[in-house]
């Protein structure tokens, strides 16, 4: 393991610090060391791939592709010459009549010059031959998980840690259902569960099955998690019925598998920090005042940052939702953990500030239960205001390039929020009105929001968080680099 060769790659020690949430002296130690803890590896290989580099995930040891050596004086040179590689792309065909489409799939993924590998579940075989499939990918397809050939030739585990993008096309009902419940009961849905390359499905059913409450909500449990979805569009269908289930036309899929390769994203090469969810602030070993934040909203917006190729730390108060894929979680208890956590992950060129922050914690909350002491006693709580992380982020050296905050208001919504964006120098706040019991904003699936900026304040209509999420990225990328894009 070439400890500096690797540091410089991934962009210097103070990246490294960002990307696993340690000080300088770790770093320093690691490099005394020669060594990264195991627990670091796969995201230091994570992000070397993001970066175009190949290295062995279990000794980081650089593949072929990355010279030390510099070509015009032979000299060793410490920073890594990267030599870019066709992407990886692994297809995952599941059992629908549209599996004959793969074939023509297959065909244009390499007219784009990348390699393609596939996986066939046992129904897809009912459609179409592992060996059309491999005369096409000019690769051994595989179809089993417990195959002695399969395995020696490549291992599960391999195909997944190869592909810099896995496509599922088409997507039946029963293979988005496993992977939105992490089942692994064949080679397909273990591949899905042991990678967290960027992953695209494209749903293909019959209308019923694609409009049933049970697929819906997995789709919307793995769009949380970054799954990229592509169609499915509507029209006739083979089983006779009409409506919304046939898989989205090739070149459309062959955009979309364009669009989450990684280093394609509009954000791709930028930073960003988002905080999400509430925050405990002790009251004594076993009480703490805390607040209604689920942490979907934040959490959504952190995997609409990283699907567009942002390299996204999540400072995240205590939550009941799953950390979303791509991103580099910090878990923070108080308001004061999840400021310090925030400036560790400075800079950044985009702050989204989504967490409901305590605005109190206890001054001196109790080392031990709090016991009453009589009938009717009850003691008193001091409170201290805490620190503004909105505000410490805007008004910091190194702001940055756009800082976004929420205004949770129960009245006067928009005059509060105006006010606030000014108050704490934010560039955008997203004000929603938490006031309206029938329709509560924390923990619910929805949200509605004004977009206040310096040029005014613009109604959204209400939407899921994840649409918002979707939404205010494609305005970050636009304001940022003046690109439109599809979300
Ligand atoms: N915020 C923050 N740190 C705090 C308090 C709030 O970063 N200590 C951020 C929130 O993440 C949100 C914005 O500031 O983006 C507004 O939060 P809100 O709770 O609406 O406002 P407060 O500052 O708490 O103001 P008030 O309670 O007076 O409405």
């Amino acid at each position: 393991m070439d400890m500096d060769a690797i540091i410089d790659a991934l962009g210097g020690a103070t990246q490294v610090q960002t990307l696993l949430g340690v000080g300088p002296s770790a770093v320093s130690n690691y490099r005394a060391r020669g060594q990264f803890p195991e627990y670091a590896r796969v995201r230091i290989w994570q992000a070397l791939k993001a970066r175009g580099v190949t290295v062995d995930p279990e000794t980081l040891a650089f593949a072929d592709k990355i010279s030390t050596n510099d070509a015009n004086t032979g000299q060793h040179s410490p920073h890594p010459k990267i030599i870019p590689k066709s992407p990886q792309i692994l297809l995952i065909i599941s059992g629908g009549i549209a599996a004959y489409k793969s074939l023509e799939l297959i065909r244009r993924i390499k007219d784009k010059g990348w390699q393609v590998r596939c996986i066939m579940t046992a129904s897809a075989e009912q459609f179409i031959t592992p060996l059309s499939v491999s005369a096409l990918s000019g690769e051994t397809t595989y179809t089993q998980l417990f195959s002695l050939t399969d395995e020696a030739e490549m291992g599960h585990i391999r195909l997944a840690r190869e592909a810099d993008a896995i496509v599922v096309a088409p997507a039946t009902a029963n293979i988005m259902a496993k992977a939105a419940y992490g089942l692994a009961d064949d080679l397909a849905s273990t591949v899905l569960l042991a990678s967290d390359a960027p992953l695209l499905m494209a749903p293909a059913m019959n209308p019923f099955m694609w409009a049933h409450p049970a697929t819906q909500a997995n789709q919307r449990q793995l769009h949380m998690r970054g799954v990229r979805f592509i169609g499915p569009d509507s029209g006739d269908m083979a089983c006779g019925e009409d409506g919304a289930g046939r898989l989205a036309d090739i070149p459309v899929i062959i955009d979309a598998i364009d669009r989450i390769l990684p280093g394609q994203g509009a954000l791709n090469g930028m930073t960003a920090l988002v905080t999400s969810g509430p925050t405990h602030e002790p009251i004594d070993r076993v009480r703490y005042i805390a607040n209604r934040s689920s942490g979907k909203q934040g959490h959504a917006i952190a995997t609409a940052l990283a699907r567009q190729g942002a390299k996204v730390t999540l400072i995240s108060g205590p939550v009941d939702i799953p950390p979303p894929a791509g991103v580099h979680v910090v878990a923070v208890e108080t308001a004061r953990q999840m400021h310090t956590a925030a400036l560790a992950a400075m800079p950044a060129d985009i702050a989204v500030c989504a967490a409901a922050v305590g605005d109190f914690s206890v001054a001196d909350a109790a080392n031990h239960k709090i016991k009453k002491t009589g009938d009717n006693d009850a003691p008193s709580l001091t409170l201290r205001q805490n620190p503004d992380i909105l505000a410490t982020i805007a008004a910091h050296q190194m702001r940055p390039r756009l800082v976004i905050g929420f205004a949770a208001e129960t009245d006067d919504v928009i005059n509060y929020a105006t006010a606030k964006r000014l108050r704490k120098k934010a560039d955008w706040i997203l004000a929603n009105d938490v006031g309206q019991n029938d329709k509560p904003v924390f923990g619910s699936e929805h949200n509605m929001v004004h977009l206040v900026t310096e040029y005014g304040v613009e109604p959204w209509p209400e939407m899921s968080k994840h649409d918002l999420a979707d939404q205010l990225v494609k305005r970050i990328a636009k304001d940022l680099t003046a690109k439109e894009i599809s979300v």
